[in-house]
């Protein structure tokens, strides 16, 4: 097996059985504190776009399998802001021999043409709108720690769709495990040619989902500014809507949330919220993947 295939960048030839061994070994280390050593390896962690969670949970990670994390946080300081390109910057890192590539970036790099061109494993961190597996994962992983069957699941994505690399990747994710979809938000927010089903009403949403996931609005990626008054009025997970919540309903959130917006602060505290597990469950996953790509168990 070649180092280049033991990489996550999307969901494609990922099979059922091995997201099932990701999260039985995530489990493992949500479990306990005797962590591989892996004194020595280094992992490049290359943030050419912002990241508070998914960049300090591959830190945490990192740390916890004994792994030196070398990061590069943004492009102040590099020699990008010279006109090196992203690319000779991963090939002149690829040389200094790290275990493993950790990559956000924007959707202009091709994250499968680096792939080609490097040994080292690739797990993507946030492709521009094209992916966030990781995140998929680790939604999904949460879930299923509530002893949730994820054959009966029954998301309901809400907001930004049109924009999240998030959704992108339960598209191809839900494919695999076998969850249901549906999407919720204005017509500009939501993908126009999709077999999913839509609400534009949020209320008839909630009746049918048994989970949530609202999304950030992405107004940096916007070329017209939606009100985020109407957002809010409309689509907003605030403590009125929260009565038309049962038990059973979960609520995530991947972050970073404009909280007063997609949600408010009894929202993200409610008893339904799985937010903060969902940041915590993060480490684990991404933990799991990290030490199963080096073992060379990953695919
Ligand atoms: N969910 C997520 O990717 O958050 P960050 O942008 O803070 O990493």
């Amino acid at each position: 097996m070649s180092s280049q295939q033991n990489s996550l960048i999307h969901f494609s030839n990922i099979a059922r059985s091995q997201i099932e061994k990701l999260f039985s070994v995530a489990f493992q280390f949500s479990q306990s504190m005797t962590l591989p050593s892996r004194q020595g390896q280094t992992a490049a962690l290359l943030f050419f776009e912002p990241s508070t969670r998914t960049r300090m949970s591959f830190e945490t990670a990192c740390a916890r399998l004994g792994i030196y994390p070398l990061l590069m946080d943004g492009v102040s300081g590099t020699s990008l802001e010279k006109g090196e390109t992203i690319e000779d910057t991963i090939l002149n890192i690829s040389a200094m021999k790290p275990s493993a590539f950790i990559i956000r970036a924007g959707d202009d790099l091709d994250f499968d043409l680096i792939k080609a061109k490097i040994q080292q494993p690739i797990i993507n961190a946030g492709w521009g709108k094209r992916g966030h597996p990781t995140q998929a994962l680790l939604d999904i992983y949460t879930i299923s720690q509530q002893k949730r069957d994820l054959q009966n699941l029954k998301l309901l994505i809400v907001g930004d769709v049109r924009h999240s690399r998030v959704a992108a990747s339960h598209f191809e994710l839900a494919k695999i495990i076998g969850y249901e979809i549906a999407l919720c938000g204005p017509a500009e927010f939501l993908p126009e040619n999709t077999d999913y089903l839509q609400f534009q009403n949020l209320s008839e949403g909630l009746s049918w989902a048994n989970a949530i996931m609202c999304l950030r609005v992405q107004l940096e990626r916007h070329e017209v500014k939606y009100s985020l008054q109407s957002y809010r009025s409309e689509f907003g997970l605030n403590q009125e809507r929260l009565k038309e919540l049962t038990d059973d309903h979960l609520i995530l959130h991947p972050g970073p949330i404009n909280q007063g917006v997609e949600m408010d602060f009894e929202t993200i505290h409610s008893p339904n919220s799985l937010i903060f597990q969902q940041v915590e469950n993060g480490v684990y996953v991404r933990q799991a993947l990290l030490d199963l790509i080096l073992r060379g168990e990953w695919r």
